[in-house]
């Protein structure tokens, strides 16, 4: 209801405006020389238009027509659309510290208590701050190691749910089931709750991360169209509170929790991040105090950013395992040969299963579950011979660069091979493969993404075949969301390949 009332509201806005045209089409004449392309652009909206129905995949076609830089606008928004590794450079490292910020529009400001978080912070003392805490302390190695129980534990207890489905010859909605998993994991890993454990608490997070993502990542016209402001018309502004109080209330709830049981116990116990975060707030030496707010705010962060894009690049990685059959029984065989038939596979396996991680980043390139790369320019620079003035939006679209014939021999196919000739790697030093992004805003969860991805992977095809219909293929269209998600989930049913590996008890 609400996108048809956003494509009522597109519609009708460029006839309002009409009044505008020559306006803007003189004013801009005069630097146009210096400027990337751009298409024809409509008064007030500008390209918003052309958008829909999959931005990625909306700007991958314009940049056919324009070229790897293009300009375009949301509403009044300047913003610049990059699709070459050599342009993604020059933004992303050559003049990476004019692109530090990112974009926010009024939604994520209300959900992260007023733009307290950590994803979206200026870049700045606070994020410089947390930043250093992220990686020192609160997602780096040590405390992966700590937390990899409570990980195993959740493989092994979804492993043994999928069992039962086989053993009842029951289809799979796996997008759900995944979904459990990754957030179950990171809540535990960052305040001890599992998701599951009363269904419904279970359902409300996982709920409220569902919509929160989905709501992140739709235009809302406050932000685009200047006359908008302050007209709540797509009625996102009601939601998004609504969303922001339920998720405060489930918050503040565990916190008081963890705060009584600190009281009762020796402070320097560490069970969880959160714990550990409430450590950091009670310290007076710190540079900068870290309030409940920005608590609150990077617990948020990190159930966005962390559960649905995991959650959904093992389902991609499955349904083309379940297209390929042959690189399936490849990727079967690898693991019996490393793991043995006698145990399921673990994490410490993956250094030594070079074939499962190939899959995975190939996966990663054709299905980036970030698409597009966003960050926001603060000053003036000159970037692949175009001026790009202060204060311009970048989407570099990790997506078209993975599928770009001049990157990519026969890119449209899924052939993890070719990462076992090349030792491209996922961590933003190759530009033609950036799904978490480059330089020092580049995603902190990557080792903890990767590891959870391959090992549950690994286990699900180690543990079980999967039926599919009478046609034994899914089909791979994409669906609508910032992250990626498949337009049709992945359901099949389970068959037990090696019934002696599956776990039978959990922690
Ligand atoms: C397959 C899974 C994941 C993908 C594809 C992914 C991708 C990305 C990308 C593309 C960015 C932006 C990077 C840039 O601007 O250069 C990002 C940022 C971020 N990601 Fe991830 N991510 C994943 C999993 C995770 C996990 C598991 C966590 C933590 C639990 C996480 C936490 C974050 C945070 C906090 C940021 C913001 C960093 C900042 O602004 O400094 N992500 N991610």
């Amino acid at each position: 209801m609400v996108d048809l009332h956003f494509y009522f509201i597109l519609f009708l806005l460029p006839l309002i405006s009409i009044f505008f045209i020559l306006r803007s089409s003189t004013s801009s004449s005069r630097c146009k020389s210096r400027l990337p392309p751009t298409p024809f652009s409509l008064p007030v909206i500008g390209h918003l238009h052309l958008l829909a129905p999959i931005p990625h995949q909306a700007l991958h076609k314009l940049s056919t027509q324009y070229g790897s830089v293009f300009r375009f606008f949301l509403g009044s928004v300047p913003c610049v659309a990059v699709s070459s590794p050599e342009i993604a450079k020059e933004f992303l490292k050559t003049h990476e510290s004019s692109y530090l910020d990112r974009p926010r529009n009024s939604t994520i400001v209300y959900l992260t208590y007023g733009s307290k978080d950590f994803m979206f912070a200026p870049y700045g003392s606070y994020w410089k701050l947390m930043k250093k805490l992220v990686m020192s302390e609160l997602l780096n190695g040590r405390t992966l190691d700590l937390l990899l129980p409570v990980r195993h534990d959740e493989i092994n207890r979804f492993i043994n749910s999928l069992s039962k489905n086989a053993k009842l010859e029951k289809a799979v909605d796996l997008k759900g089931e995944l979904l459990k998993l990754t957030n179950n994991m990171i809540s535990r890993m960052l305040m001890s709750e599992r998701c599951s454990e009363d269904e419904d608490e279970a359902g409300d997070i996982r709920k409220l991360v569902t919509e929160i993502s989905e709501i992140s990542g739709k235009f809302n016209l406050t932000d685009y169209i200047w006359f908008c402001k302050n007209l709540d018309l797509q009625g996102f502004g009601k939601r998004v509170k609504e969303i922001h109080r339920r998720f405060d209330v489930l918050v503040e709830k565990i916190i008081v929790e963890h705060e009584d049981e600190r009281r009762k116990k020796d402070k320097d116990e560490m069970k969880d991040v959160l714990d550990m975060l409430l450590k950091i707030s009670e310290d007076d030496n710190i540079e900068m105090k870290l309030t409940r707010d920005n608590i609150k705010a990077f617990i948020l962060n990190l159930f966005v950013a962390g559960t649905d894009t995991t959650a959904l690049t093992i389902e991609w990685g499955l349904a083309e395992l379940i297209n390929h059959p042959k690189i399936m029984k490849k990727a079967v065989e690898e693991i019996d040969r490393v793991v043995g038939k006698t145990r399921l596979l673990e994490e410490s396996d993956i250094q030594n299963l070079p074939y499962l991680q190939a899959i995975v980043k190939e996966t990663l390139r054709l299905h980036p579950t970030a698409p597009m790369i966003l960050r926001t320019s603060t000053e003036d620079c000159t970037v692949g011979g175009y001026h790009i003035p202060a204060k311009t939006t970048v989407f570099v679209n990790v997506w078209a660069l993975g599928r770009d014939p001049k990157n990519w021999d026969d890119p449209l196919v899924f052939n993890p091979e070719r990462f076992e000739e090349n030792q491209v790697d996922v961590r933003g030093q190759h530009f033609h493969m950036l799904p978490f992004g480059s330089g020092r805003r580049m995603c902190p969860g990557t080792s903890l993404a990767m590891q959870v991805a391959q090992v549950t992977l690994g286990a699900m095809v180690q543990c079980f075949e999967w039926r599919v219909g009478e046609e034994g293929r899914v089909d791979m269209k994409e669906g609508l969301g910032i992250t990626l998600p498949r337009a049709n989930p992945l359901v099949c049913v389970p068959v037990v390949r090696l019934d002696s590996v599956i776990p039978m008890t959990s922690m």
